[in-house]
């Protein structure tokens, strides 16, 4: 069994049900960026992929109001069947004929053959539950999932040691430009949101990126 399901993440989401909570803090600014990045997108057909996208509140919150709506086709890619069964049949509720929710490993490239390069790409919840080296590979394979010109939005807590310089920092490396990196006074979350500016990179299926740490 995967080590990510030794943690509850059906009962994480519960901390969505508080507006005041630190995650809804988060998933607001989430959704403001990516409704930005949608609307900035170039016109025609619009790709978007979510590693490890829960519930997906942030894409099935945004989609349906968008002006962009008809045009993104998106794949959420979630471990836990249960979560992944929540996003699915919200997003059928929605009428989000574009959404796909897979239940997989988001860790795996495969998991996004046929619908990479993509204009947007959610790394969100990742980076606070993977070690630094899955964090720095996974940055480093970013490129070979993003068109030139695609939004990368990510979200790290900014505990001591606080480790989100370092993840800019590689995001610069990797030829992203950063248009957003926000945070709220007293609260310990960060999103980030980075411009891919360099040239896609080759698409390798059999690439790993992360894998979840064991929680205590
Ligand atoms: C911190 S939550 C973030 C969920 C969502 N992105 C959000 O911000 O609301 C992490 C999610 O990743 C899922 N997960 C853990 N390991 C995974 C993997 N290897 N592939 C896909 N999903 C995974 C968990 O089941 C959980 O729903």
């Amino acid at each position: 069994m995967s080590t990510a399901q030794q943690r509850d993440w059906k009962d994480w989401h519960q901390g969505y049900a508080d507006p005041d909570s630190d995650l809804s803090h988060r998933l607001a600014h989430v959704q403001r960026r990516l409704s930005d990045a949608l609307s900035a997108a170039p016109p025609g057909p619009l790709r978007l992929i979510s590693l490890c996208a829960g519930e997906g509140r942030d894409v099935l919150g945004v989609l349906p109001t968008h002006p962009r709506r008809a045009d993104v086709t998106a794949r959420l890619v979630e471990l836990d069947p249960d979560v992944a069964a929540v996003a699915r049949l919200r997003a059928a509720e929605l009428d989000l004929d574009g959404v796909e929710v897979v239940t997989g490993n988001a860790g795996l490239a495969s998991a996004y053959d046929g619908l990479v390069p993509a204009d947007v790409v959610l790394a969100c919840g990742i980076f606070g539950n993977v070690n630094e080296a899955d964090i720095h590979t996974t940055i480093r394979g970013l490129p070979a999932l993003s068109k030139p010109g695609a939004t990368v939005l990510w979200t790290r807590h900014r505990k001591s040691p606080d480790l989100t310089p370092q993840i800019r920092e590689w995001f610069a490396e990797a030829d992203f430009d950063e248009v957003g990196f926000d945070i709220e006074e007293g609260r310990g979350f960060s999103v980030g949101t980075q411009v891919f500016r360099g040239a896609t990179a080759a698409f390798d299926p059999t690439v790993r990126f992360f894998e979840f740490e064991p929680r205590g």
